[in-house]
This record gives C-alpha cells, sequence and structure tokens, in this order.
C-alpha cells in the first residue's frame, strides 16, 4: 500500500484516496468479473470487439494497481466456458488479446515479480495459446510478488467437476484420502490460495457468472456502475474502501458479541 501512496502523482485522486485505506485490513485476495465491454463500445457506436480492445487498458491498470496495494492475490474472469457462444470474431478477437497480452507483458510482469496463473481449461485451447500461457507461467513461476490468475475457458461448476474427477483418479491409484471441504479445495485450480475476501463485479449486473463459485462462500461482493474499459486502480481502492467498512461475521455475530458461542450441534 505504501508504495502506491509514494507512486501516486501528489496531490492526485488516487493518492488521497490510498491514504484513506485502513493497511491493516486489505483484502489478500480480490476477485474481479469484468463486464461492460460491450456496452462501453455501444455507448459510442462502435463494435463490441473495441470494448474488450479498451478493457485492456483496465486490465493493466489494476493489475499495477493491485500489486503496488501489496495484495497477494488478483484473479480476473476474462474467457469463460459460456462466452464461446459468441460470434466467431469476437472470440477470436478475445483470444488476441490475450496472446497479444502474454506477448507484450511478460516482461513487465517478471520486473515486477508478479506470478502469472491461469484456472480453466486453458489446455484445450488453440496451441498459440497453450504455449503462450505455459511461456508466462515458467517464467514467472518464481515470482514472488502479486500473484495473478486469469480465468479463461473458465466454469465454476467445471471447476468443481474437474475436482471430483481428480480426486476419484487418485482414489483408483491408491492416493484416496477422506473427503472434506479441506481436501476439495485441494484439488480446485486455486490449490493453495485464499479465498477471494473481496469479488468486485462491474457495470451494475448483481449476477456471479458460474466464477469461484466454490471459493467465494464468504466472499464481500461490490458491483460498481462504472463500465470495464473505464475501470483504474482508483475504483479498485474505492472497493476496497467499501470492503473495509463490512462486517464480516461468517455466519457467526460481530466479533465483538460477548454472547457466549454455541459449538456443538444441540441445543
Ligand atoms: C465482459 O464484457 C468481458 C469479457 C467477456 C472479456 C473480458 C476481456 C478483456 C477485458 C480483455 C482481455 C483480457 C486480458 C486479461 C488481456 P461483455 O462483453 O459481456 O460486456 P456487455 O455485458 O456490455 O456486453
Amino acid at each position: 500500500m505504501k508504495k502506491l501512496v509514494q507512486l501516486a502523482e501528489p496531490g492526485s485522486a488516487d493518492e488521497s484516496l490510498a491514504r484513506k485505506l485502513d493497511s491493516e485490513v486489505l483484502p489478500r485476495h480480490v476477485a474481479v468479473i469484468m463486464d461492460g465491454n460491450g456496452r462501453w463500445a455501444q455507448e459510442r457506436g462502435r463494435p463490441r470487439v473495441e470494448g474488450h480492445r479498451a478493457g485492456v487498458a483496465a486490465v493493466r491498470d489494476t493489475i499495477e494497481g493491485a500489486a503496488e496495494l501489496g495484495l497477494e492475490v488478483l484473479t480476473l474472469y476474462a474467457f469463460s466456458v459460456e462466452n464461446w457462444k459468441r460470434p466467431r470474431y469476437e472470440v477470436w478477437t478475445l483470444m488476441n488479446l490475450l496472446k497479444e497480452y502474454l506477448l507484450k507483458e511478460l516482461s513487465n510482469l517478471v520486473e515486477n515479480d508478479i506470478r502469472l496463473t491461469v484456472l480453466g481449461r486453458w489446455r484445450e485451447l488453440d496451441p498459440s495459446v497453450v504455449s503462450l500461457i505455459e511461456r508466462a507461467e515458467q517464467a514467472t513461476r518464481d515470482c514472488r510478488g502479486l500473484r495473478l490468475n486469469i480465468a479463461l475457458n473458465y466454469s465454476g461448476r467445471m471447476e468443481i467437476v474437474d475436482a471430483c474427477r481428480q480426486i476419484v483418479a487418485d482414489w483408483a491409484q491408491g492416493k484416496g484420502t477422506d473427503i472434506d471441504e479441506e481436501t476439495l479445495g485441494r484439488y480446485l485450480y486455486t490449490s493453495g490460495l485464499p479465498d477471494p475476501d473481496l469479488l468486485i463485479r462491474t457495470s451494475g449486473e448483481m449476477r456471479i457468472s458460474n466464477f469461484l463459485l466454490w471459493q467465494i462462500s464468504y466472499s464481500e461482493i461490490c458491483v460498481i456502475d462504472t463500465l470495464w474499459p473505464d475501470f483504474r486502480r482508483g475504483h479498485l481502492i474505492q472497493a476496497i474502501l467499501d470492503f473495509q467498512t463490512r462486517n464480516r461475521r461468517f455466519g457467526g455475530l460481530q466479533s465483538d458479541s460477548e454472547d457466549d458461542v454455541c459449538d456443538t450441534r444441540s441445543v
């Protein structure tokens, strides 16, 4: 967080927003449903793909902001399994933007100590995408700063199905363990990472859209009206400030409640 305050232009809106943050209550993991690219383009009388192109600048700024804030994990929803239902040209453009991003930004990621991992059935994508992902994952493997997850060809339900299939496969090899929440979590694409504390969705839509279904059980949700291409680190800070006003109870009562806790299964 200090870094963001130092790097922001003195007297800028970002600097004064960042100064309001409580560094003790930063979310460890922020997940983002980047929505509204199509509407952004439509509002300007331009083809939908222009919205996706403009969305890449928002991706860059958000990643930079998250790294400067010192967040541990940022997960961006870039392409869902359901997105294959879109017109061929739109899908092609999205895949190309991704390839371009991986080509152009890899050195920046390494320089900024950002480790990139891709969540989803990305190995089923075109070999040109797969090889760029493999290269980026490999090149950033030892980075210890921000962990950047890009969800690609991703579905939350499919992630749980994939985890179950892998558990069954391990059983067949005699590596079976009891299934509990902790075990299942270890088989998810996000294995080893904390669950998102904060889920942000842009463009005002109140939907989860099959994103991180298991992991967001207790995430705080922040829906903002801004369309994704207009999103910048200032919006990220605003969302975190909102998060810092929430009273997270995880199904219990306020942490300062003086009542006895009922920790048995009968009363
Ligand atoms: C949703 O907007 C956005 C997407 C399906 C794609 C998000 C992709 C990018 C921001 C660019 C590439 C990403 C990376 C990581 C380089 P929408 O098209 O559903 O918008 P609408 O609801 O207004 O139609």
